[in-house]
């Protein structure tokens, strides 16, 4: 870093390089601005005092790697985030889908868990759990583990019950899950179809065929050139007429693939397959 603590550009090219190299993991496409500010809140939070000094702590303690990634890739989720959403996925998309004889869905970048949670809520509501198979997927074990394990501190609930009651569910929260001292334990019988992976959005490539993808509040972090990527890899990843949503912040309308999709709610930013790649002029 400079005397004004200001850390530069090349600064940042080079820790990015040093990670892709480490422990290949490629940043080098997320928005730079938003990595620039997670990196110096990573310097005030551990006391560090300049970007060389981090570079040496990861290279030394790939444990604390693990930490770094989470700072970075910014976890903050809810349930039933953005209420809005999760009715019109109930009311408008759900009774399509529900014609099919089996489900499959891909809630990808899902934290730790509670978009998966309140996406089986929806679907055991809707009478479509039990023929509804879910992949979820992060780039970050961490959160994956606490997706597995189901297990919400106290603290974070009341948002949690607030967003389900928007929703306008058929009972109350607390039917899901039940009291730990500290924390609330989801009943394991919403996750029995559901697999938890971790899946670089990235690096990795398509994985298999969906009728629905969650991929929301994870494309604000990403550069143009990566939202493009991402945003072909979930057509690829579509079946036809299938849905893809995004957050309420993002967009596709950008996006070099864009034309391959309909616009179902513009509102609730969810998108239908209508086309191919090999279909497009
Ligand atoms: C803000 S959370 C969004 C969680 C949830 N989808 C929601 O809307 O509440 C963003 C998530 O994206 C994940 N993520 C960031 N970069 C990723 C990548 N390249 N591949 C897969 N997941 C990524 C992060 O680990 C984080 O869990």
């Amino acid at each position: 870093m400079t005397e004004t603590n200001e850390i530069t550009i090349k600064e940042i090219k080079h820790l990015i390089s040093f990670i892709k190299t480490t422990y290949r993991f490629d940043f080098n496409n997320y928005a730079f601005s938003s990595f620039k500010r997670r990196i110096e809140r990573i310097l005030a939070v551990y006391s560090i005092p300049n970007i060389e000094s981090l570079t040496i702590k990861l290279q030394q303690n790939p444990v604390f790697f693990e930490e770094f990634l989470r700072e970075i890739t910014v976890n903050t989720t809810e349930m039933f985030r953005a209420p809005a959403f999760w009715r019109k996925l109930r009311n408008d998309v759900l009774p399509i889908l529900a014609h099919y004889p089996s489900l499959r869905i891909w809630s990808a970048a899902c934290s730790s868990g509670e978009e998966v949670y309140s996406l089986a809520i929806v679907l055991k509501e809707a009478d479509l759990l039990h023929k509804t198979k879910i992949l979820a997927t992060d780039i970050n074990d961490l959160v994956l583990q606490k997706g597995m394990n189901g297990t919400y501190p106290n603290r974070n609930m009341e948002v949690n019950e607030k967003n389900y009651q928007r929703f306008e569910g058929k009972g109350k929260l607390s039917d899901y899950y039940s009291s730990k001292e500290e924390n609330v334990v989801f009943d394991k019988t919403l996750i029995e179809n559901v697999s938890f992976k971790k899946f670089d959005l990235v690096q990795n490539e398509q994985y298999s065929k969906f009728d629905l993808i969650l991929c929301r509040n994870v494309m604000i972090y990403f550069n143009p050139e990566l939202q493009n990527k991402a945003i072909e890899l979930f057509g690829n990843s579509l079946f036809m007429k299938g849905f893809l949503a995004v957050g309420e912040k993002e967009t596709i309308a950008f996006c070099k693939s864009s034309d391959n999709f309909l616009t179902f709610s513009a509102e609730e930013r969810i998108y239908q397959k209508i086309k191919d790649n090999a279909d497009r002029i």
